[in-house]
């Protein structure tokens, strides 16, 4: 044990990645699932807020970017969720875990979305959020969660720059529009600082996380990034800050800011935020109208192993499985909600 656990040591020291054979504390690996698991669920859940507007977009051509983002966040989910597998745990049962309220997801997306205008605003300050949060984790210590990461941090780019693209459109536009953007600057500027979790002196697992360099910067240090990134671009935009305390510090060589109002942060993890009971309502509902589908394609699986190895055995099970997968269907209409929800 002490050789294991001296490589597992050296490995992090010499800051080679840690992969899914290694030998590896418990407490690194439970941090990790909950870590990949909880980030997987923000994705997933995370396509709810933009994807009710997609058959409100504007436009054909709004309808197209916001479609692929969408579908982009179900990607990342799927990334991370088999990420977690190499870890030895189940995707159903995280999944049950989500539905059932026992595992966590961002706090951000239990915020409504009121306007068109919350598209562009969740992908400038959202996923610009996301991306300072993320590329430290491309060289996360744990291999598959940090390869997931470098494609996702691409995606991620291009949905912070199509959010900002929408948004200096509608700024170019009417008055109307123009005050659309800022009331939905105005709802996600102080959620979307609270991404970055709580202040580092109430963040009892930092340390460990860092030790282990899973996480590379503190809750603090990458928020402060975020406002530093964020200001230029606000002022860019033509938009303000909802934050009179917001101004350059060049003694500190950053922006100062107001305080964060921790208890609204509290409040929405611990599931009473405006829109907490509709979104796991809604995965939930997905999960089990999907059944059939995930039935029908261990069928088709159980089907085609059957065939491959040619044993009467298996294709008997694999009958039985199909006949009783074909029955539980209502169709493709099912299929589509749950595509369209999940
Ligand atoms: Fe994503
Ligand atoms: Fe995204």
């Amino acid at each position: 044990m002490a050789v294991l656990e001296e490589h597992f040591e050296r490995t992090i020291e010499k800051d080679r990645r840690v992969e899914p054979r290694d030998w590896m504390p418990e407490g690194y690996r439970a941090t990790m699932v909950r870590q990949i698991a909880q980030h997987a669920h923000s994705e997933i859940i995370g396509m709810q807020p933009e994807g009710e507007w997609i058959t409100r977009a504007p436009s054909l051509r709004r309808k197209a970017i916001l479609l692929a983002k969408v579908q982009d966040e179900a990607g990342h989910g799927l990334y991370l969720y088999s990420a977690a597998e190499t870890l030895g745990v189940d995707r159903a049962e995280l999944t049950l875990k989500l539905i059932e309220g026992r595992q966590k997801y961002s706090s951000i997306f239990n915020y409504p979305t009121l306007s068109y205008a919350d598209v562009g605003v969740i992908g400038w300050l959202v996923d610009g959020a996301a991306i300072c949060n993320q590329v430290p984790l491309c060289r996360s210590s744990y291999g598959p969660y940090a390869r997931a990461m470098i494609r996702i941090c691409k995606e991620e780019s291009f949905h912070q720059r199509q959010g900002y693209e929408l948004l200096l459109t509608m700024m170019a536009g009417t008055e109307a529009q123009r005050s659309l953007v800022r009331d939905a600057v105005d709802r996600w500027w102080w959620p979307s600082l609270m991404m970055f979790g709580p202040p580092d002196d109430a963040s009892p697992n930092t340390a460990r996380s860092m030790a282990w360099k899973i996480k590379r910067h503190t809750n603090d240090e990458l928020r402060q990034r975020f406002v530093d990134m964020t200001v230029p671009q606000a002022e860019a935009l033509g938009v303000t800050l909802p934050d009179p305390c917001l101004r350059w510090n060049a003694e500190r060589g950053h922006h100062d800011f107001g305080e964060i109002d921790w208890s609204e942060l509290k409040r929405v993890i611990s599931g009473d935020g405006p829109c907490n009971a509709q979104r796991v309502g809604v995965r939930r509902a997905a999960h089990e109208d999907g059944a059939w589908v995930r039935e029908a394609a261990a069928a088709h699986a159980a089907k085609a192993a059957a065939r491959a190895t040619g044993s009467p055995d298996a294709a008997g099970r694999a009958a039985t499985a199909g006949g009783s997968a074909a029955g539980a269907g209502d169709g493709a209409g099912a299929a589509a909600r749950a595509g369209a929800t999940a």
